[in-house]
């Protein structure tokens, strides 16, 4: 029997299939303590990028690290600030600005994570940092995530409100700019005892993307990329990406471990 030609449609599926990449950030937060090390880093990353083909490795670095690291492998990695403040200029002692970031060639930021709200950020000055970024066209990672479940429906309220507040001053076309990292803080860093469950992280998956089509619409809402962040280690990472929506992790302090990125890396991508 002759083989039927595949409709048009067909090749279409398949391309969007291979091109589609898995978002993997390296958060260092304040690690590690010389720019040496951070170089020894940024290589070791450098080379399991080599061999991650579907998979967008990038890592958030320390302010001082920022730009000779930018300078040296800015074309082989995305280098992403922590943060940026909620300030277009002025006396702001310690502040650093998105301008400033994109004079030295940063063009991506993590805003509002939740050790950064721990030392004071709110919803609005999430919301006046989230604006000053994209005014300069960088690429926002915005994190959200309850502090506690407590079984009943605060935590979805929670969320829901940081979407709304961080996301007020946005536009329309915006949504090319950002991604949201789901981070359940019961869940960060080295004394949380698990990540979030699949049902858990499902669960808030919807209620964020309910949220991001009220304010970008249907078709623009529903290509923000989610990604997920809280503990995550090469043992969790495939249950965590098997869920819907999930397309990408915000990986702590397992980052530090090239060892484990490249595990993470390998089960991660789809
Ligand atoms: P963790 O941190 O993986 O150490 O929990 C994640 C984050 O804070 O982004």
């Amino acid at each position: 029997m002759p083989h039927k030609t595949p409709a048009r449609g067909f090749y279409v599926i398949i391309a969007t299939m291979q091109t589609k990449q898995t978002l993997i950030i390296a958060n260092l937060k304040q690690n590690p303590n010389t720019l040496k090390e951070a170089v020894i880093l940024a290589r070791n990353y450098i080379n399991l990028k080599k061999t991650s083909k579907n998979a967008n490795i990038g890592m958030a670095l320390p302010l001082p690290f920022l730009y000779p690291i930018q300078k040296e492998f800015g074309k082989s990695i995305t280098i992403y600030a922590q943060s940026v403040s909620a300030y277009i200029y002025g006396p702001h002692t310690g502040e650093t600005s998105a301008k400033q970031l994109i004079s030295i060639g940063i063009k991506n930021t993590i805003i509002g994570h939740s050790e950064r709200r721990a030392m004071g950020e709110t919803n609005e000055s999430i919301r006046d940092q989230v604006e000053n970024a994209l005014a300069e066209n960088m690429n926002v990672i915005l994190c959200v995530g309850e502090i506690q479940r407590h079984g009943d429906a605060t935590h979805i309220h929670f969320v829901e409100q940081q979407l709304e507040i961080g996301l007020m001053k946005t536009k329309k076309q915006d949504f090319k700019n950002i991604t949201i990292a789901y981070e359940p803080v019961w869940a960060i860093g080295e004394i949380a005892t698990r990540s979030a469950n699949v049902n858990e992280i499902y669960e808030m998956t919807i209620i964020i993307r309910k949220k991001l089509v009220e304010i970008f619409g249907k078709i623009s809402g529903s290509s923000i990329k989610i990604i997920y962040g809280g503990s995550v280690n090469s043992t969790d990472c495939k249950e965590i990406m098997s869920v819907h929506h999930i397309e990408g992790l915000l990986v702590g302090h397992a980052s530090l471990n090239t060892k484990e990125m490249k595990k993470i890396i390998d089960i991660a991508r789809k």
